[in-house]
Formats: structure tokens, C-alpha cells, sequence
């Protein structure tokens, strides 16, 4: 399978066509972003370690039973995946307290949230990704009740295979990002779960591996993933 034309360019990824309509290739690439684009760098190694993680993961999530767009790795830094119709909705699982909620609601850093907190933000640089609730996504139609409670069930499922997988390498996972999109009548999972989209602590030192690494300028940025992805035994090189 190869690229056909260029679709559409991410902050990290770049979509492409292929000659199959219902399959686009996903390309992984070095660039690092954070705070909505306005901190971008390119990181040797990150877009191969990305999507053999990504792979990784969808892989261990459709043998759980999580419907995801994944086909297949086609190269070192892509990947084959359905073409979805995604919908302008991020779903964030949080474990652990960590990042904006503890801005927005003034709760420290390492809290554990028992049971985990849901929620829902527009994927809209411009604007920052504003948080939103089912009324907003229905008021705008954004989604329907049942694509909304698909994509909350999906979240809560992705959470409890992800600990478990995470927690068995020494890891917890302490919050998440996902993206969905239509396929037919189904909502499947789309986009990606690498450590760009998630907050993974060492589990006995509490150590950041994942992209507050980048934001914070902490430095071993892809030698965290690198370590992440060697803890939970998948094959980069
Ligand atoms: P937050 O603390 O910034 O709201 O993010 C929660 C988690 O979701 C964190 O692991 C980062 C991820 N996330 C993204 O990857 N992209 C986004 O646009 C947002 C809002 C969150
Ligand atoms: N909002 C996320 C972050 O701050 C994603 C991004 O902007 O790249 O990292």
C-alpha cells in the first residue's frame, strides 16, 4: 500500500490517502508539540517509537475487545488505519491528578481521583481545547447521545486494560487522551495512544515518562518513551 495524496497535516502526524478509499496511512513524525503548537521541536527517534507504541497498544485493545481504526504497521514510522469520520471531541480519563484540573480546580499534583474522573474538550487549538459537557455536544451536535455514551464507555474500557498493562511494567497511568470517529454505524477509536497523549509515573519514584517531560523542559524526552516502551516489551529497532 502506498501514499496517494496528502490529506491532512497534524501537529505530530501527517494523513495521507491511499489507493483503498476505506484506508489512510497514518505517519508518524518527529515533531513534538505542546501548548496547543506554540512549543514545537523535532525529537530524533519519536515518530518510530510512536507508532510502534501506538501499534502496541491498539493491538492490545482490540484483543480486549475496543473497536480502533488500527490495520496495520506499514513502515518504520507508519502505519495503515480505516478512514474514519472523527468527530471534534477528545475524551480524557483521569486517575491521578495531574495537569489542568489541578489549574482549574486548584487540587494538587499526585491526588488520587477514586473513581476516575471523565471529561470532555473541543479539539480546537485556537480556543485551547476548551472543556465541554454533553449539553454543549448536543446543543452544537457534535454527537449523539449514543456516540456520546459509546465513546465514555470505550474511555472507561481503554482505562481499565491500560492500568493493568501499565501497572504490571511498573507504570501508572495517570491520565489519557482519545479521539473517535464515525465508521458506518460504529464509533471506533482513531488517532493514537502513545506518550504524547497520556501522563505515565514510574510507580516506585513517581518519575515523569511521558511528554511533560517536553513541556516542563526536563530533557529525555524520547529516552522516557524508549524506556516506557522497553517496560512493556515492545520492539522498536
Ligand atoms: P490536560 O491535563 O492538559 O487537560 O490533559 C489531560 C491528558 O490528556 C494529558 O495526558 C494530555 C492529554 N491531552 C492531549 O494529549 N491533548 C489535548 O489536546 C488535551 C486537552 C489533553
Ligand atoms: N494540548 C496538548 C498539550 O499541551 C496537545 C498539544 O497542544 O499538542 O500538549
Amino acid at each position: 500500500m502506498k501514499r496517494v495524496d496528502h490529506l491532512f497535516t497534524g501537529k505530530a502526524k501527517t494523513v495521507y490517502t491511499t489507493d483503498d478509499p476505506d484506508k489512510l496511512i497514518l505517519h508518524f513524525r518527529n515533531d513534538t508539540s505542546a501548548f496547543d503548537g506554540e512549543k514545537i521541536e523535532k525529537l530524533d527517534r519519536k515518530g518510530m517509537t510512536n507508532n510502534k507504541f501506538n501499534a502496541f497498544i491498539m493491538q492490545k485493545l482490540e484483543a480486549a475487545g475496543v473497536d480502533t481504526h488500527f490495520e496495520r504497521v506499514l513502515s518504520d514510522e507508519e502505519s495503515v488505519v480505516k478512514n474514519l469520520d472523527m468527530l471534534p471531541i477528545e475524551c480524557v480519563v483521569r486517575n491521578v491528578a495531574a495537569g489542568s484540573i489541578c489549574k482549574r480546580l486548584g487540587v494538587e499534583e499526585g491526588l488520587d481521583l477514586d473513581p476516575p474522573v471523565f471529561e470532555f474538550f473541543l479539539k480546537n487549538d485556537p480556543l485551547h481545547d476548551p472543556m465541554i459537557n454533553d449539553y454543549h455536544i448536543r446543543a452544537f451536535g457534535w454527537a449523539t447521545d449514543a456516540e456520546m455514551q459509546a465513546m465514555q464507555e470505550a474511555t472507561f474500557k481503554v482505562n481499565e486494560v491500560l492500568k493493568a498493562l501499565f501497572l504490571d511494567a511498573g507504570i501508572i497511568l495517570v491520565d489519557f487522551k482519545l479521539e473517535f470517529g464515525r465508521y458506518g454505524d460504529a464509533i471506533l477509536l482513531g488517532d493514537e495512544f502513545t506518550p504524547d497523549g497520556c501522563r505515565l509515573w514510574d510507580a516506585n519514584t513517581r518519575e515523569k515518562l511521558d511528554k511533560d517531560r517536553f513541556r516542563r523542559d526536563m530533557g529525555g524526552v524520547v529516552e522516557a518513551y524508549e524506556e516506557v516502551a522497553h517496560r512493556l516489551g515492545v520492539e522498536i529497532g
